[in-house]
């Protein structure tokens, strides 16, 4: 990585964090709000050993917009979908002061038509929030992306995992950062990699 990227990413960070810590104090200590960040240091060895030319990804729920943001800066091609639009205005002004053109949708990351069931036959979403699909205002549909990352709150995987199975590219890989065991890559549902396999050096 170049000094000069790597300064724009260090900048990126740095402006995500004092974004959330002013959302957590304005809107996480008045009301229940799904948005928690990523580790972004953590994310973003993940991206660099992830990254490839043209590749298309996809945060689903992607908040402020910082991990999309920081996939665009590395090259892809990147896109977010988020339910909050007041998030939505924060990263799309993040993305401008920090010369990206990541592109942001309102919308939920849950394409139109998909219906959950789990094995038990409970159809709840839980903390996954319900809203128009995102997707049409990318002009993309969820097949389209090479990888997709997500920071799933518990419960939400099983559901994750299968829109993946049933919706996903099927080339695609699938980028969890999972709350207790790390940030582990899927494909066509099986475990790949994870961050102790990436030996990225500085
Ligand atoms: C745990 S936060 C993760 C934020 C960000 N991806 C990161 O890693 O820093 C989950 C985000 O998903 C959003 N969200 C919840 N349900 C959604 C849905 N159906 N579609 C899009 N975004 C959703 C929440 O508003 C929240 O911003």
């Amino acid at each position: 990585m170049d000094a000069v990227l790597r300064a724009r990413l260090t900048s990126l960070r740095e402006e995500g964090r004092a974004i959330w810590h002013r959302f957590d104090s304005d809107v996480r200590q008045l009301r229940f709000h799904p948005f928690i960040p990523s580790d972004y240091e953590r994310v973003l060895r993940a991206l660099l050993a992830l990254r490839g030319p043209g590749l298309r990804f996809l945060e689903w729920g992607s908040a402020t917009g910082v991990v999309t943001i920081m996939a665009d800066l590395l090259g892809f091609e990147a896109y977010g979908i988020e339910l909050d639009p007041d998030l939505v205005d924060i990263a799309r002004g993040l993305a401008e002061r920090s010369d990206s053109d990541a592109r942001f949708a309102v919308g939920s990351f849950l394409p139109d038509g998909y219906e959950w069931m789990s094995d038990t036959g409970d159809a709840r979403l839980g903390t996954i929030g319900r809203g128009a699909s995102g997707y049409p205002e990318l002009g993309r549909c969820l097949e389209d992306f090479d990888l997709v990352f997500a920071f799933p709150w518990d419960g939400e995987m099983p559901i994750m995992h299968d829109l993946m199975r049933r919706r996903g590219g099927s080339g695609a890989s699938f980028l969890l950062n999972h709350a207790s065991e790390g940030i582990q890559v899927y494909r066509r549902g099986k475990r790949s990699t994870a961050e102790e396999d990436w030996n990225l050096g500085n």
